[in-house]
């Protein structure tokens, strides 16, 4: 055997796996389309099966039950905004989530604030899915304390912690109608939570941490087999025909989010793209591996974007996440393991 027999046999099955892979987002793609239609007409009613267990008098069932209505949550239907004064304001707000980057980016008809970036990039479908950051527990955990800007933050001040850093941008007046509609939209959105109560799947979902430190390597070549074609292959994304919003967002580059964002840590980064990437997955049917989700987040977070200053931010360095990588820490390990891991290390030293 010779060493370019070997490497030819490899890039064959690399191939030939990323050949089936894309084939079966294909297949996947097919089947949430029938379970969207599915659901519309009604065929998951999981509601009414359970009530009906429940009136049954079937004890387990009835547990199972109250978990998931106290945690479990569902995006009201935007059919129901009325088309009243208020109505108007809560769509206004989820078009500024959905086409933040028509309203504020480079050509923004509002203001051009921000990098071209939509909030709905990351918040996908306007803040609506669940393990993509959705907005379920906006309206009912803020004001809350935060240990990045040690002090208690609002909604606007949050929605403006993402146009500064996930949108490398400038703030947006509380006042306007804009930041205004926007907070409309969101408690729109979690009108049917309790205050206090965060649901379940309302971030990203935190995957367990590897045993070894994240591979650049083996990012690069799944971004390269499984990003690229639509990310580009700098990162750079792709802009729609109008030129005012991206068909395809930015990775990294002037672009992108900066340094200061939640996406730069690479746990938010590896769980989001676990349950939502390549476009099309979900949680129910996850694409990537977690290997392949922290390489890949490694990969992307290691290439060159903007940079934040954030002296002012952690005053208690103590709380800051594990895999935030910039010091000064309160623990020994470098800021190198601290961005890529291992993280169990440092999790037990703590
Ligand atoms: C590049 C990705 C990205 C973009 C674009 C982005 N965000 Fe975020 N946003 C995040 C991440 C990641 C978090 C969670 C960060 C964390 O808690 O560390 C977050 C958190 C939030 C939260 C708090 C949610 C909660 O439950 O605590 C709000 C509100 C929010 N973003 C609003 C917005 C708005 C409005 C925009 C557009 C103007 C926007 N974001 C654009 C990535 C993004
Ligand atoms: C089929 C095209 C496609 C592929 C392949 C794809 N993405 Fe995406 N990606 C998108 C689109 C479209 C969005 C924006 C979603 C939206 O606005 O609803 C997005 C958004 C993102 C975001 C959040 C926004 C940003 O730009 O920071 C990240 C992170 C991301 N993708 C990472 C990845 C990674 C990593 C891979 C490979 C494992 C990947 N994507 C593969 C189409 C794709």
């Amino acid at each position: 055997m010779n060493g370019k027999e070997n490497i030819n046999q490899e890039t064959g099955v690399k191939l030939a796996t990323t050949l089936i892979k894309v084939s079966l987002l294909f297949v996947l793609a097919g089947c949430i389309g029938v379970m969207v239609l599915l659901e519309e007409n009604g065929m998951f009613g999981t509601d009414e099966t359970v009530l009906k267990q429940v009136s049954d008098g079937e004890p387990l069932a009835k547990q199972h039950v109250s978990k998931a209505i106290k945690s479990d949550w569902i995006a009201p239907d935007t059919s129901t905004i009325l088309s009243d004064a208020t109505g108007h304001q809560i769509r206004y707000g989820r078009d500024l989530i959905a086409h933040t980057s028509v309203y504020f980016g480079p050509k923004g008809i509002v203001g051009r604030l921000t990098n071209g970036m939509n909030c709905q990039n990351c918040h996908n479908d306007a803040g609506r899915k669940i393990w993509a950051l959705n907005y379920s527990a906006v309206a009912s955990t803020y004001p809350q304390f935060k240990a990045r800007s040690n002090k208690v933050v609002s909604i606007a001040d949050r929605i403006n912690g993402c146009f500064q850093r996930s949108l490398n941008g400038e703030k947006l007046d509380t006042a306007t109608k804009e930041m205004q509609a926007m907070i409309a939209y969101m408690k729109w959105l979690g009108k049917d939570v309790s205050k206090g109560i965060k649901p379940d799947k309302n971030a990203v979902e935190k995957l367990a941490f590897l045993d070894r430190a994240a591979s650049l390597q083996n990012g690069r070549i799944a971004y390269t087999n499984l990003c690229m074609s639509c990310h580009g292959k700098n990162g750079e994304g792709k802009m729609n025909d109008a030129g005012n919003e991206y068909a395809f967002p930015p990775l990294w580059g002037q672009h992108s989010y900066n340094d200061g964002a939640g996406l730069y840590r690479i746990s938010n980064f590896a769980g989001f793209v676990k349950n939502n990437m390549p476009f099309g997955t979900s949680y129910e049917h996850p694409f990537l591996s977690d290997e392949e989700a922290w390489d890949v987040a490694a990969f992307v977070n290691s290439q060159p974007r903007p940079h934040k200053d954030q002296s002012m931010d952690w005053k208690d360095i103590s709380k800051k996440p594990v895999d935030f990588p910039f010091g000064p820490y309160k623990d020994k390990f470098s800021e190198v393991q601290h961005k890529y891991g291992p993280f169990k290390p440092i999790v037990k030293n703590l």
